[in-house]
């Protein structure tokens, strides 16, 4: 057992001050384990009350390790607790600034957001939940934490949604429109390959950028060279065709003739009324009996855009019914719909109930026997 365990076990069992003396001996002696020993001290001394001390040892962390953002967070923590409010929102909000993603920041917020200033500009900022399921792959997680990626890309709750339902589905042939950098292209692609089969056939006109850098490759010059590079630095190239122009172009002229063969699609491009509807005409076409179609930005409200909602409101209509649709909420409030293509015209369900399957065996019996007594 290391120190920090041990002193971890001495406080478990109540013996703070025997933990804050072992921890004291580490922070002094310096080495691998100060950093770890300085924040367990920390934490030790304000569970006790010692709260000018603490706050102490998280100013020394500050000053040895500035990128410590969540040192910076327990600081303010204290300032809170000794009721210094402004200045603890402050540097909290000051955190998010350069870490949009620190946990801390976010469970900061979340403990005291009934208390603060109606000016205070925190639920933009709480809406970047964080999430704790780890990232499908070292790409999507270096990704996630740059502001950048959001809120052009899907929240990563949204990420791992995708990555969680492609892994269900299990589809050997998806479609997406709209791959920004790559992020939800990365998330999609990693489930079919951790699942060991299928294809992403990927649109996207994929515009020059500005000034982004990724996390990934350094400065990219447009979409295509920043998806295609997240792609092939995940190892995920081969399970991807990028398609680059406008969908409502360039889905007809390569897919026709792949009626009813796709079992998964993700569209998330033109958020248009009439955009988004061409390309869920075409998707619907190209989806099997039971395949799904997976809307982004499906609630108005939140996300600002009407066409995906609009579509929803219309595939009875477009559709004559095929279509069975969802609207569920998500974390960064800009909704994610699901419309899956029903087996036929009359059930709506993915498979057969044993209740169906029940009645149909009966209908089944009461012929053979009709046609036994004939
Ligand atoms: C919101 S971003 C997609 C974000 C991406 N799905 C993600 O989560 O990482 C929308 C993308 O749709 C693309 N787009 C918009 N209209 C399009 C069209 N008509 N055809 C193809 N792509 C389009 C844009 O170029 C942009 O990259």
């Amino acid at each position: 057992m290391n120190p920090i365990e041990q002193a971890r076990e001495l406080a478990l069992s109540g013996q703070i001050p025997e933990a804050i003396a072992l921890l004291s001996r580490h922070v002094n002696a310096g080495g691998e384990l100060a950093m770890g020993a300085l924040g367990h001290r920390a934490w030790f001394l304000r569970v006790s009350g010692r709260l000018a001390e603490a706050e102490a040892d998280y100013s020394d962390m500050i000053s040895r390790w500035p990128d410590l953002a969540e040192a910076r967070v327990r600081r303010a923590e204290i300032w809170r607790m000794r009721g210094e409010w402004d200045r603890a929102v402050e540097e909290v909000l000051d955190v998010l600034r350069s870490h949009p993603r620190e946990p801390t920041a976010f469970a900061f917020f979340a403990d005291c957001r009934d208390l603060l200033k109606p000016d205070t500009n925190v639920p933009e900022v709480l809406n970047h939940l964080p999430v704790s399921v780890p990232a499908p792959s070292e790409v999507v997680g270096l990704l996630e934490q740059q502001p950048v990626t959001l809120p052009t890309s899907v929240h990563p709750a949204l990420g791992r949604m995708l990555y969680l339902l492609a892994r269900s589905v299990r589809p050997a042939l998806v479609l997406e429109i709209g791959c920004y950098i790559g992020y939800s292209t990365c998330n999609l692609a990693q489930a079919l390959e951790d699942s060991g089969r299928g294809h992403l056939h990927a649109f996207d006109i994929f515009m020059e950028l500005k000034d982004y850098e990724s996390p990934v490759l350094g400065p990219c010059a447009n979409c295509y060279d920043a998806t295609s590079g997240h792609l092939a630095r995940a190892g995920l190239a081969h399970r991807v065709t990028l398609h680059k122009g406008d969908s409502s172009v360039t889905i007809p002229a390569l897919l026709s003739g792949q009626e009813e063969s796709f079992q998964m699609a993700f569209i998330d491009g033109d958020h248009s009324a009439q955009g988004c509807l061409r390309d869920f005409v075409n998707v619907a076409r190209l989806l099997c009996p039971g395949g799904i179609a997976v809307f982004h930005d499906s609630i108005v409200d939140g996300s600002g855009y009407v066409g995906p909602r609009s579509v929803l409101e219309r595939i009875d209509e477009e559709t004559q019914g095929q279509f069975a649709w969802i609207n569920l909420p998500t974390p960064d409030d800009f909704g994610l719909a699901i419309a899956q293509k029903r087996f036929s015209g009359i059930t709506p369900k993915w498979r057969p109930s044993l209740n169906d399957l029940a009645a149909e065996l009966a209908i089944r019996g009461r012929q053979y026997l009709q046609r036994r007594t004939r």
